[in-house]
């Protein structure tokens, strides 16, 4: 990939001051992970990039190995850090783990995975596995998938996290059933991060969950950004609004994942996909301005009158 030594500030400032001319200066000069939007890690301060991915049904074997290749090259180009895995989603750990091997850029991989099975020692072995087939010595952030056996593996991730294994740990839901007890783990339990639904079409999560994330400091994962590809459904054949360009979006993608950003409470948003173009596409919806209160509201009237 090639990169440009001249930043997008430091472009716009000669610009201003006369020494280029400006508007012969296509948009390929930036570099691509220019203008990437970051949110920090409460627990720590730390700071990773809005856009990251998630693996479940698009890392499999149904897709050209170097066609997921290229999805993840695309995504590190474009400033993408957090990936989400997890055992439940069949060979996405393995896939992911062979195919940064030959990735470049990756030096800023964040790395998050699950724990989902039943059993102390039977935690250990999986969460152990999956850092051999991710290939990572240390996993970035380990999660409990579904709030499955939460107890037993909290004690372990615990552990894990003292010990240096993993630097983050959490836990993960997409069910509104389970969203009472983990409201209550989240006021009874440290936690570094949640990863929950939340999207223009589902946003259970806003009344009680990401409040709570944000008051406590958790960082948010979220999880079907697109509703499993629902959304794009509703928009099909409809046009964007004309000011969508004042917050940056040039697509429906990126209409639905900027007004996730738009939430306070958000860290991190994980859209899956197997197309090269959706993920340079999810990447843009990560850049340049994000949506205020109003404009968020904006959007959503805009969608209901659809
Ligand atoms: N309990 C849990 O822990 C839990 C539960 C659910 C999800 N997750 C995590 O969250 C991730 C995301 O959720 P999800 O995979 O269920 O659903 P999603 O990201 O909301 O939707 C994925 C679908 O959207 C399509 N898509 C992606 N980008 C697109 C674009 N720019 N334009 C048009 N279509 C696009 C994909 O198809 P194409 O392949 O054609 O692009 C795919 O069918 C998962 O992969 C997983 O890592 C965790």
């Amino acid at each position: 990939m090639k990169r440009y030594l001249i930043s997008r500030r430091d472009l716009i400032k000669h610009a201003c001051a006369g020494s280029i001319a400006f508007t012969a200066l296509p948009e390929t000069l930036f570099a691509m992970s220019d203008n990437v939007i970051k949110r920090k890690i409460p627990s720590t301060g730390e700071e990773i990039s809005i856009m990251g991915m998630g693996t479940s049904r698009t890392f499999t074997h149904d897709t050209p190995m170097q066609q997921l290749g290229e999805v993840l090259q695309a995504f590190f180009d474009h400033g993408g850090q957090l990936i989400d895995s997890s055992p439940m989603y069949g060979p996405a750990e393995g896939i992911v783990g062979e195919l940064l091997k030959t990735t470049k850029n990756t030096a800023a991989l964040f790395a998050a995975t699950k724990v989902w099975i039943d059993g102390r020692k039977n935690g250990i072995r999986q969460m152990q596995e999956s850092m051999q087939l991710m290939g990572v010595e240390r996993m970035d952030l380990m999660q409990i998938h579904n709030l499955r056996q939460w107890k037993t593996h909290l004690k372990t991730l615990r552990e894990w996290k003292e010990q240096g294994k993993i630097r983050y740990l959490g836990i993960t839901t997409s069910h509104g059933r389970f969203h009472a007890e983990l409201e209550t783990i989240m006021k009874d339990e440290p936690l570094d991060f949640i990863q929950l639904s939340y999207n223009i079409d589902n946003r259970i999560t806003e009344e009680r969950l990401l409040p709570l994330a944000e008051d406590k400091g958790i960082a948010t994962l979220i999880n079907r950004p697109y509703q499993r590809g629902d959304l794009f459904r509703k928009v099909k054949g409809k046009p964007l609004p004309p000011w969508a360009g004042e917050i940056d979006c040039a697509s429906w993608g990126q209409y639905f994942l900027k007004f996730i950003a738009g939430h306070p409470a958000v860290t991190c948003i994980i859209p899956a996909t197997t197309k090269v173009k959706h993920m340079v596409d999810n990447m843009a919806g990560g850049k340049g301005r994000v949506p205020d209160a109003a404009m968020r509201k904006r959007m959503l009237s805009y969608l209901a009158s659809l």
